[in-house]
């Protein structure tokens, strides 16, 4: 028994070998990786969300994006990348959406991966092989499409209102000066209810905090169930406290009147550049 089942692991291991190996493209998929390197490769790319979270994203970026120290605060799995993605500035050019609905040629992300002159930084994905132009077509298809949540998560679910994820994530150590925070939340926010009351930004001194400064609070471009806090004056280095608050009145609440219930806190550390 386990002869067999050995000689045939080294047959299709052979097998997987000489695909990957046959030089004319065949044997690898859209991202030019090896077949058969995962268990169960998804179906192929198409221009749609969900599609390009599992060909892409998963796949080759999330190994450096992902979780509290993913680089710009920008996290890739499946559970952030939308909600970090679309509608919101780029850390490194913030004249810039990382995706812009509708204009591909004005979404940062893509001039990453395609290298274009001006962006900061290096291409995308970081030490190479660049995606082919033709994944990168697709994904500027589904921009140019208006960049919609795949179906099944955009949805308005009958869940509770709840936050999906905030950036920067809970202990996280980011760069001085901090230009943004973001909140993602299940269904999309009543933007009237966001003041000073319901979204705190606190700066820790020891056992004390003191308000951190005002800020402004919108909804992302095309995304409105992600909400950008952006300090007046950038966060310089120090140790900050941000509270979103769903109990009581006037608390955050989603534009059918289903309140948050919860109240959410992050704290983190804004660090001196080198
Ligand atoms: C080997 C690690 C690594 C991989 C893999 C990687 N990145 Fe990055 N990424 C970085 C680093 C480091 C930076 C910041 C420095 C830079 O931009 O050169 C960055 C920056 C970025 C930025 C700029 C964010 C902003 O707010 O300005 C984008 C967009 C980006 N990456 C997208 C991607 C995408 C999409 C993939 C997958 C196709 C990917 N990256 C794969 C390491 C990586």
């Amino acid at each position: 028994m386990l002869d067999v089942s050995g000689t045939r692991l080294l047959v299709l291991s052979a097998l997987a070998l000489l695909n990957a190996c046959a030089g004319n493209g065949a044997g690898l998929d859209a991202n030019g990786q090896p077949l058969g390197s995962g268990s169960a490769p998804p179906p192929p790319l198409t221009a749609d969300f969900q599609s390009i979270q599992d060909n892409v994203f998963t796949p080759i970026c999330v190994r450096c994006h992902g979780g509290a120290g993913a680089p710009q605060g920008l996290e890739l799995d499946a559970a952030h990348s939308y909600a970090l993605l679309v509608g919101v500035p780029s850390n490194e050019q913030s004249g810039l959406l990382r995706i812009k609905p509708g204009a591909p040629d004005s979404s940062y992300l893509v001039l990453k991966l395609e290298g274009a002159a001006g962006i900061v930084g290096v291409q995308m994905p970081f030490g190479g092989p660049p995606l082919p132009q033709s994944t990168i077509d697709v994904i500027r298809q589904w921009i140019s499409d208006g960049a919609a949540n795949s179906p099944a998560a955009a949805a308005v679910s009958s869940a509770a209102f709840a936050v999906t994820a905030i950036s920067p994530a809970q202990e996280a150590t980011v760069a001085a000066p901090l230009t943004r925070m973001v909140v993602a939340f299940n269904h999309e926010l009543d933007a009237s209810l966001v003041n000073d009351t319901t979204v705190h930004l606190e700066h820790l001194l020891g056992e004390a905090a003191e308000p951190a400064g005002p800020f402004g609070a919108e909804l992302a471009e095309g995304n409105p169930r992600v909400l950008l806090i952006t300090p007046r004056r950038a966060l310089a280095a120090g140790r900050y406290r941000l509270t979103l608050r769903g109990n009581g009145g006037g608390a955050l609440a989603d534009v059918d009147a289903r309140v948050l219930g919860d109240d959410y806190t992050r704290e983190f550390t804004v660090d001196t550049t080198p």
